[in-house]
């Protein structure tokens, strides 16, 4: 089973002032002042999408951030620009804080209205190419579970609308996930969990970046060393990086995707993806393909898996 991870692709869409009063004021002047907004979009994304394509996954995983203020022109952006994907493909999404970034949206549940057939987990039916038996309809009961063949990839949500960066699980979410962790193991199914925060840093310590960090890590971390997965997968730092948590239970390798719509000349710093491969109940291989002059490439080559700490 192949597996195509982008993440951070930030579709940005201007709302006009009336839609950006609050918090959403000190998003725009982060896009215009931090000039951020010049380092996400022009064609890296259907160059993107055609790379992805190219590597003829079996399913996607999106971690969160597809958007840059959580207004619904940006999530229908996003659905146009991944469609190719999104019709031929099994792909899983979760959120990432900018996904949720006034209470607004996320009370009017704006991601899941455009994007809530790729958030409710379920079975895929190659068939039909569509996700079933999940109910998108309803609000969304975290963490779900996508099932692609024998891979199980379990999707979390600890993104809410704060003025800072910050996430925290809803009560009750990491008890569910351990209970679903714990009956995956016991099928032997090969799991991905997919989280927008970072577990670690890129030097393998407890991700504790101030306003950005995951304030329940110790929680989640608690839980993985209890309920190992096959790797973690995630994004939110836009520079991309992998590292390693150790657990009784064997070391678990972590992906930071990093930013997938970042078009930079520094090809430590572009755009990027990773590509999964899992056979045998494991995970054989990691390739990351990066946004170069020449489009996007394997860079670096060879295999990029996280090597376990000594
Ligand atoms: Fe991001
Ligand atoms: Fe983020």
């Amino acid at each position: 089973m192949r597996l195509a991870h982008i993440s951070d692709v930030h579709f940005y869409a201007f709302p006009g002032i009336r839609g950006s009063l609050g918090k959403r004021a000190l998003g725009l002047a982060n896009l215009y002042v931090g000039g951020r907004r010049g380092h996400f979009g022009g064609d890296t994304i259907p160059q993107l999408v055609e790379d992805v394509l190219a590597q003829r996954p079996d399913a996607v995983a999106i971690t969160g951030d597809l958007t840059a203020m959580a207004h619904a022109e940006e999530f229908e952006m996003a659905r146009e620009a991944f469609r190719p994907l999104l019709d031929a493909l099994p792909v899983c999404i979760v959120p990432g804080n900018h996904d949720a970034y006034t209470l607004a949206a996320v009370r009017d549940r704006t991601m899941e209205k455009v994007l809530g057939p790729w958030m409710a987990g379920g079975r895929w039916d190659p068939t039909e190419r569509r996700w079933t038996g999940a109910e998108p309809g309803v609000p969304l009961r975290w963490p779900v579970v996508f099932e692609v063949g024998d891979v199980r990839l379990v999707g979390v949500n600890p993104c809410r609308a704060t003025l800072s960066a910050t996430g925290r699980f809803p009560r009750g979410e990491l008890d569910r996930l351990e209970g679903m962790l714990a009956a995956l193991s016991r099928e032997r199914k090969f799991v991905f969990l997919l989280c927008h925060y970072p577990l670690l840093d890129r030097d393998g310590r407890p991700y504790a970046r101030r306003g950005h960090n995951l304030l329940d890590l110790d929680d989640l971390l608690a839980v993985l060393r209890r309920q190992p997965v096959g790797a973690v997968l995630h994004g939110h730092e836009h520079h991309w990086f992998t590292a390693s948590l150790p657990t009784p239970g064997g070391p678990v390798p972590i992906f930071n995707c990093g930013s997938s719509g970042y078009a930079r000349r520094d090809p430590e710093r572009t755009a990027g993806f990773f590509v999964l491969d899992v056979e045998g109940g494991e995970l054989v291989s990691a390739r990351r393909r990066s946004l170069l002059e020449t489009g996007f490439r394997e860079y670096p080559e060879g295999d990029t898996r996280p090597r376990p700490p000594t």
